[in-house]
């Protein structure tokens, strides 16, 4: 298939308008957010829905966010919508949060996944949400890196997995965040994080209180165990090389990786540690003084890392605090849940 490209900062009208007809007329366009590049279609139409499920070779029951172009659109697609999700959405929208609601019969099973709620989440971009606005629907899409791989943060991720396979790409640049969105359900009281991302803990608590963190954020599931996140029970985010998580202080994590380090070995290392790894190739993915930074460049550099001559990938993981939450999350799922403590 021909792949039509656009550069956000030469679309108009027109082009807006050319995508947005795409999407109306049931084509797939990876569209860029703050978060992570998605893989978009109209979410009102079931045969629009499975080509995404098909190119990106998700599993059928993993359900799909729809992207808002604004708060307004909440109650078109969802009900029974609490208070609460209007004031996360006056606070945080359009931004790096998404909020599963009980949906209305509109929103097609092929997108919900045959579930009763539908995730949504108004991305904080301007042309995202014009071509949204001009299409007249929302935007189903999940992260636009094919399934079970490190999720696109930069266009030339989505020419990686996309090219060809799309009737049109947007290159955005790089995705401010590089985090997936945080993911909270509102149908359950109090609130319950299922997904930690962009928006932190700290911040949902600020503006409603106590929330619950749903505990397989923290661990991995046990067999046949059914997550409330359908998406939380595949193999995510891995690079073709393994991963190994290493938690403790700096020296005693650069003297385990520097026993276990030989010429085909990468270590992803936060900025001031560079000097302490022997290993032929280090990555400095950000600074613990700026976690955000960390966030923000963690896919980006296992997909570096994946086009180099590397087996494994020892990483350096921050703390749970703030973003470092969904940092956690995301690269012990990258590991496979191998994880050395000192
Ligand atoms: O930042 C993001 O959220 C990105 C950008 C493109 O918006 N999208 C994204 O989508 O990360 P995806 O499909 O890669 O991850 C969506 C996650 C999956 O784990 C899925 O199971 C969960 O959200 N999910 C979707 N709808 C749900 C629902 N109704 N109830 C519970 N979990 C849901
Ligand atoms: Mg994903």
């Amino acid at each position: 298939m021909d792949t039509k490209i656009f550069v956000q900062k030469d679309i108009g009208e027109r082009e807006t308008e050319e995508l947005a007809g795409i999407i109306r007329a049931g084509g797939l366009v990876a569209i860029p957010t703050e978060t992570v590049y998605g893989l978009g279609a109209n979410a009102l139409d079931p045969e629009a829905v499975k080509k995404i499920f098909k190119v990106k070779g998700r599993p059928q029951d993993n359900p799909l966010i729809i992207h808002l172009s604004s708060e307004e659109e909440i109650k078109d697609y969802c009900l029974d919508i609490p208070d609460t999700a209007y004031v996360l959405a006056r606070r945080f929208w359009p931004g790096p949060l998404t909020m599963v609601l009980k949906k209305r019969d509109i929103v097609p099973d092929e997108t919900s996944s045959g579930l009763s709620t539908v995730g949504v989440r108004c991305p904080d971009n301007d042309v995202t949400r014009a071509v949204i606005r001009a299409s007249g629907v929302p935007i189903a899409a999940p992260s636009a890196n094919l399934s079970g791989k490190p999720s696109t943060t930069e266009f030339s991720h989505i020419m990686h997995d996309l090219y060809g396979k799309v009737d049109a790409m947007i290159d955005g640049g790089s995705c401010r965040v590089g985090l997936e969105s945080t993911i909270l359900d509102l149908t359950s009281e109090p609130p319950r994080l299922l997904r930690p991302g962009g928006l932190t803990v700290e911040q949902l608590e600020e503006a409603i209180g106590r929330i619950a963190i749903d505990d397989v954020v923290y661990r991995q599931l046990k067999d046949g165990e059914k997550p409330r996140a359908p998406g939380m029970k595949y193999r995510h985010y891995a690079p073709d090389a393994s991963v190994i998580l290493v938690r403790g202080d700096s020296a005693a994590a650069a003297e385990y990786i520097n026993a276990h380090t030989d010429e085909h070995t990468a270590v992803m290392c936060f900025e001031g540690e560079e000097s302490m790894y022997r290993a032929p190739r280090v990555e400095v993915y950000g600074s613990l003084q700026n976690m955000e930074t960390l966030g923000e460049h963690l896919f980006s550099a296992l997909r570096k890392l994946d086009t180099e001559d590397i087996d494994t990938i020892y990483a350096r993981c921050p703390g749970e605090s703030g973003i470092g939450l969904a940092v956690n999350n995301r690269l012990t799922k990258a590991a496979g849940y191998h994880i050395v403590e000192l």
